[in-house]
């Protein structure tokens, strides 16, 4: 399979949550399986490409055959994302936490014995999508970001692929009648600079050859 259309292309894939710590035992993070960044790197694999699988703690193995780089922290990931630069295409699946504990404790939080609850104060996160798609020189030539809403889908994903700059929105409706959240199964829309195209429902691991067809069409791939 390494000779498949997209061999010798490099390619970026962020995936699973981050976990922001409170103290050394306890985290806010996103709820986030892994499973739709895991399937898209595997297939991008599967087309004969070089990845980097940049992941949080995810509770899916990350695919075998791409390079694994394990991260925590939102900030960890954006370190880790930079260092693997350059790439031909960056694909950002991760459920990453806006915020972090901007006062997290060294040693383990003790309760007081007043009954008052500590008081966490947070710091924004970088934007890693963000920060990568209004890179200058060195910007990846395809960057995809996703978003998960609950109600106009569209229109929601066409102002968040304007306000990070990158090149591909995958929207995905997230709401609860769904169940498409921690499920097998993902309906996603694609809006890129043309406008909204809507896939049908189907398993996440049939989204993920799609959307490595497609990407390795807009790379310009041999064969694709
Ligand atoms: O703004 P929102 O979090 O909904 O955007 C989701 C997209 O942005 C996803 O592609 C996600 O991986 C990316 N993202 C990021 N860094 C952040 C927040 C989101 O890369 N701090």
């Amino acid at each position: 399979l390494s000779d498949g259309p997209l061999k010798g292309r490099h390619i970026l894939v962020t995936s699973g949550p981050t976990h922001e710590p409170i103290d050394p035992v306890r985290y806010i993070a996103n709820r986030s399986s892994g499973a739709q960044g895991t399937a898209i790197a595997g297939a991008l694999r599967d087309l004969g490409a070089t990845v980097t699988f940049v992941t949080g703690p995810a509770t899916v193995a990350p695919p075998a055959g791409v390079r694994v780089v394990k991260v925590e922290t939102a900030r960890e990931m954006l370190d880790a994302v930079q260092t693997a630069l350059p790439v031909e295409a960056a694909i950002f699946a991760a459920a990453v936490a806006d915020w972090r504990v901007a006062n997290a404790a060294e040693r383990k939080m003790k309760k007081d014995g007043t009954g008052a609850p500590p008081a966490l104060e947070f710091a924004e996160n970088p934007d890693i999508l963000a920060t990568v798609s209004k890179m200058g020189e060195g910007r990846p030539g395809l960057v995809v970001g996703f978003a998960a809403e609950t109600h106009d889908v569209a229109r929601f994903a066409a102002d968040k692929r304007a306000r990070k700059g990158c090149d591909w929105i995958v929207a995905n409706d997230v709401s609860p009648a769904t169940g498409i959240m921690g499920g097998t199964e993902n309906a996603v829309t694609i809006i890129d600079e043309t406008g909204a195209e809507s896939w049908d429902r189907m398993g996440k691991q049939e989204v993920a050859r799609r959307l490595a067809a497609r990407i390795a069409e807009s790379l310009g791939a041999a064969g694709a």
